[in-house]
C-alpha cells in the first residue's frame, strides 16, 4: 500500500554535515520525495511537535534540542513508507541499532540521534499536516 510519512534530518546531523548523505539513502531506498524544506524550530514549534511526548521525562531536553538547530523536513511516499522509514532509521538509541541503520551511523546518544520518523498513518497525517498543511 502506498503510503506517506514524515522525516526529519535532526539538528544533529545538520551540524555533522550529513544531510546529503541521508538524502542519497532515502532515495537509494525508493523514497519519492514530495516535500523537503529546511527549517529553525522555535521551542513552542517543537513543544506541538512532539506533544505526544510531554510527560516524558526528556520532553524538555527533547525539544531544546529539536529546537537548537536548523532541521530538514521531508515528505515521503513510498509502499509501506512508515515501517520502511523506521527501519532504515534503526532503534531510537544509536548503540541499539543494527548494523546499516542511520541511527548506527550518524547518530551520538537516545536523543542526538540523527532522524526522526511517523510512528503510525495517525501519526504521519499529524505530523505531514504539521510540515506541510
Ligand atoms: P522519533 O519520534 O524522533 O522518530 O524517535 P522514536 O520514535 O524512535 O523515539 P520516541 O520514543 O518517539 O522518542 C522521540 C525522541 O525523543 C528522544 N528521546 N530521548 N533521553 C531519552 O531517554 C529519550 N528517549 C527518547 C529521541 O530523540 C527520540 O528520537
Ligand atoms: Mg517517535
Amino acid at each position: 500500500m502506498v503510503e506517506r510519512t514524515l522525516a526529519i534530518i535532526k539538528p544533529d546531523a545538520v551540524k555533522k554535515r550529513v544531510v546529503g548523505r541521508i538524502i542519497q539513502r532515502i532515495e537509494d531506498e525508493g523514497f519519492e520525495i514530495l516535500g523537503l524544506k529546511m527549517l529553525h524550530l522555535s521551542k513552542e514549534d517543537a513543544r506541538k511537535f512532539y506533544y505526544v511526548h510531554q510527560d516524558k521525562p526528556f520532553y524538555e531536553s527533547l525539544t531544546d534540542f529539536m529546537s537548537s538547530g536548523r532541521v530538514v523536513v521531508l515528505l515521503l511516499e513510498k509502499d509501506n513508507a512508515i515501517k520502511h522509514w523506521r527501519e532504515v532509521m534503526g532503534a531510537t538509541d544509536p548503540a541499539q541499532a543494527k548494523p546499516g541503520t542511520l541511527r548506527r551511523q550518524f547518530g551520538f546518544s537516545v536523543e542526538r540521534n540523527a532522524v526522526h520518523g511517523s510512528d503510525s498513518p495517525q501519526t504521519a497525517e499529524f505530523e505531514i499536516a504539521f510540515f506541510f498543511g
